[in-house]
């Protein structure tokens, strides 16, 4: 594999990582957790959710929490909007980058948020042409793309038909997730060979957990395959409250490590990465 050139690494932590909390962190420890992972180099820290809240109580502070970071020029602040009513309240906030998300897996997507995969893309439609008349950057997540915890097996194609209908709805770029660890390097080789069929890869990153293990190991069989941004939580903290095992983000520092192991320019600072990790612990349960 060529290990010359730069990796994105995209912070998750905010988000992923403490949408499955059974504590509710306070609004302020949230915000420095934030300010302090732009603060190590990390140019994409996806911040909070616009979804309701009474799905997901920890992120039910949303605006608040969007309202009093302190921006850092040249960083990106994605939130999770589901629907009309979350990008309106993004819109408020000061949001300028979103991502929408559904799945690969039409009970998971159910369980997740309510739809079948097909009216989660006609929910996000209205949201990412709102996205793109503001010239907001788009991300869009294919959860459960290599294992549901509902069907077990997902169907390549599947995943490859739901990453291209969100690219035509106006998604730049496509996080294809391992939302319950179950992948494994040569699941990861099978759906990039079938994603690279329709879309460049420039413009996919992958989401995995290290539920079992194998995180490591399926980064590098993305990077293998020319993969070149990857979705991390710093102290690898959390997973989706609506798929059952899912804990296990991948450590952010675990990433930055392999990728110095392996010679990959990233531009984050792993101290303050672990910093950061070592300043949300105490208001973690786990
Ligand atoms: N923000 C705030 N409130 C919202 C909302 C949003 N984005 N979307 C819907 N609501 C409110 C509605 O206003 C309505 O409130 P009311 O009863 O007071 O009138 C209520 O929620 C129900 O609205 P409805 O449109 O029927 O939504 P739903 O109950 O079918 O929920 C989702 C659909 C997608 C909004 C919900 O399932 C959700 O937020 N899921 C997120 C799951 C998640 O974040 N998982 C982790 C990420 S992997
Ligand atoms: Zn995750």
């Amino acid at each position: 594999m060529s290990t010359t050139g730069h990796v994105t690494i995209v912070e998750v932590g905010p988000r992923d990582g403490l949408q499955n909390e059974d504590n509710v962190v306070p609004t302020a420890a949230k915000v420095a957790f934030i300010e302090r992972l732009a603060s190590a180099g990390l140019a994409v820290v996806e911040a909070t959710s616009f979804v309701r809240p009474s799905a997901i109580p920890q992120l039910a502070d949303a605006e608040d929490v969007f309202r009093a970071i302190h921006r850092r020029e040249g960083v990106r602040y994605p939130v999770l909007v589901p629907n009309v009513k979350g990008m309106a309240r993004a819109e408020d906030a000061g949001a300028d980058a979103l991502a929408v998300f559904t799945a690969a897996s039409e009970p998971f997507t159910k369980a997740n948020i309510g739809m079948t995969i097909a009216e989660s893309l006609a929910a996000f439609e209205p949201v990412l042409a709102r996205a793109a008349e503001l010239g907001w950057w788009r991300r869009g997540y294919v959860s459960t793309a290599f294992g549901s915890p509902y069907e077990g097996d997902v169907p390549t194609e599947r995943v490859v038909d739901v990453a291209v209908a969100l690219l035509d709805l106006g998604c730049e770029e496509i996080s294809v997730g391992d939302t319950i660890g179950v992948a494994y390097p040569a699941d990861v080789d099978r759906v990039c060979h079938a994603l690279f069929e329709r879309i460049p890869v420039e413009r996919l990153a992958l989401h995995l957990h290290d539920t079992y293990g194998r995180g490591l190991d399926n980064v590098r069989a993305g990077l293998v395959n020319g993969i070149r941004i990857f979705d991390s939580s710093a102290g690898g903290t959390g997973g989706c409250p609506y798929a059952p095992g899912a804990a296990g983000n991948l450590a952010t520092e675990s990433l930055i490590g392999l990728l110095d192991e392996l010679g990959f320019d990233h531009g984050v600072d792993a101290a303050i990465v672990r910093e950061a990790a070592a300043g949300i612990r105490p208001f973690l349960s786990v």
